[in-house]
């Protein structure tokens, strides 16, 4: 794939996506975000992969829509032509996506991360959305994702005053997933995705489709869609296949099927 603003490559089983635009901290213009899921679609669409990782540099995951792009955008303009929608291919990707995130991950870059299935942070991340500062709100999910994520007090904080918080704060707060040394992040990130190249991708785009369903149903509603998903999911080969492994103590070996 060539592409200008982000590098893509793979690694086994796994497509490792940077984000390359650090003299900018990767601000994430339209043309980033159009390269980003033209990429995102063609490794859902590749069966050699099995889970996608989007990182950036050790500066910055991304600092944000690029303010210098959105500038002199008028409103009647962005109403005719809703440049964030193209973001939320990501929100399309049926592999699991892991975000990687080293130094900064503000505003469009934090509800970049927060589109992803799991954050992992290095201990260097700083994540925030300051809008406020611009005379904006975030505009890519941030005020719905992040409140999701940790809770109206800390999310009315953040969004309202644009402080940011440091990787232990976020974990602690539930906006990632785990913390690990800035050296080893993007090592972990491919080694979660090499571990979920050893499942059945057919589980894992149902598993992916279960917890997404929390958050936009009731518990009752939830709870019986993912009693649905479950029984459907002894309608597939991969199902035999992982209860024989574990009854003859082997590993298994799933077809997707
Ligand atoms: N858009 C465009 N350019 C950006 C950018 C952004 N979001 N963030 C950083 N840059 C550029 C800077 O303009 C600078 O470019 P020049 O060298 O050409 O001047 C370069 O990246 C390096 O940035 P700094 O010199 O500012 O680096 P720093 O280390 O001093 O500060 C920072 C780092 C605190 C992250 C600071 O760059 C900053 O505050 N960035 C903006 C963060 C922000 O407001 N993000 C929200 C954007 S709005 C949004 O995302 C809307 C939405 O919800 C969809």
């Amino acid at each position: 794939m060539a592409h200008e603003m982000i590098l893509t490559e793979t690694r086994g089983p796994v497509a490792l996506i940077t984000l390359n635009r650090p003299k900018a901290l990767n601000a994430l213009c339209d043309q980033l975000m159009r390269e980003l899921g033209e990429a995102l679609l063609a490794y859902d669409a590749d069966p050699a992969v099995a889970a996608i990782v989007i990182t950036g540099n050790e500066k910055a995951f991304a600092a944000g829509a690029d303010i210098k792009e959105m500038q002199a955008r008028t409103y009647p303009a962005v109403l005719q032509n809703d440049f964030i929608a193209p973001w939320e291919t990501v929100l399309r990707v049926k592999k699991p996506v892991i975000a990687a995130v080293a130094g900064f991950a503000l505003g469009g870059g934090c509800e970049l991360a927060m589109m992803c299935d799991m954050i992992l942070a290095a201990d260097t991340a700083k994540f925030g959305q300051p809008e406020i500062n611009l005379g904006v709100i975030p505009g890519a999910g941030g005020t719905q994702r992040f409140t999701r994520a940790v809770g109206k007090s800390k999310a009315m904080e953040m969004v309202l005053t644009g402080r940011m918080m440091g990787a232990e704060e976020a974990e602690r707060a539930n906006l990632v997933a785990r913390v690990v040394p800035a050296a080893e992040l993007v090592a972990e990130a491919l080694k979660v995705g090499e571990k979920l190249a050893t499942l059945s991708a057919t589980a894992l785009v149902v598993a992916k489709d279960s917890v997404n369903a929390a958050f936009e149903t009731t518990l009752t509603e939830g709870v019986k869609t993912e009693r649905r998903l479950f029984l459907s999911l002894f309608a597939t080969e991969d199902q035999k296949e992982g209860m024989a492994a574990f009854a003859e103590k082997r590993k298994a070996n799933f077809r997707n099927r």
